[in-house]
């Protein structure tokens, strides 16, 4: 119980934005000024807070007592309609360009496998909730502070400029009608 109550008290949903922004300036990799997050990439970064903003719903939802079937029906839909097309987005046309030997890369691909696997789990529903929770934030603030960092710093600028228009389709809404977090 001590774990459900501690999640309420992280980041509340004004604060993601700010979190976010941090985020992409925090430099503990190097000691030169912060980094402006290239267009292309801040799209990605928009996704990233939709990512934040599911862990915050979960939260939300364990601590007002919200049912596991209302929050997985949520989580599996936003999987399906949002976090998968970036995955894929990422491992097709970002991740490449540091290359799949990359220690980052490895780490990233990692995570994305371990993430999908308890997106796609149909046992042990409150277990995975919370492990979505806690590692879906956890690979935002690795790809925001460390990696996009990074791929910033190796990425040509036409480079940079594709993955602005592979992007670009990617719109997510969020219209989905059970808010249990509000
Ligand atoms: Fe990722
Ligand atoms: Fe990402």
């Amino acid at each position: 119980m001590g774990y459900l109550q501690s999640i309420g008290n992280r980041l509340s949903e004004n604060t993601l934005l700010l979190f976010l922004r941090k985020e992409q300036n925090s430099n503990f990799m190097n000691k030169k000024k912060p980094i402006k997050r290239h267009a292309a990439l801040q799209s990605l970064s928009r996704d990233h807070h939709h990512g934040l903003l599911l862990s915050w719903k979960i939260r939300k939802g364990f601590t007002k007592g919200i049912s596991i079937e209302r929050m997985v029906d949520y989580a599996s839909w936003f999987f399906k309609n949002s976090l998968l097309a970036h995955f894929e987005l990422e491992e097709k046309y970002i991740f490449p360009l540091l290359g799949d030997k990359d220690e980052l890369v490895k780490k990233a691909l990692a995570q994305h496998r371990r993430l999908v696997r308890l997106f796609e789990l149909k046992e042990d529903n409150q277990k995975n909730l919370c492990l979505i929770e806690e590692e879906l934030e956890c690979h935002i603030r690795f790809e925001e502070r460390i990696l996009f960092n990074k791929i910033q710093e190796v990425a040509s600028k036409e480079e940079l400029a594709f993955i602005e228009t592979v992007h670009s389709g990617l719109v997510f809404e969020d219209n989905w009608d059970d808010k249990f977090w509000e």
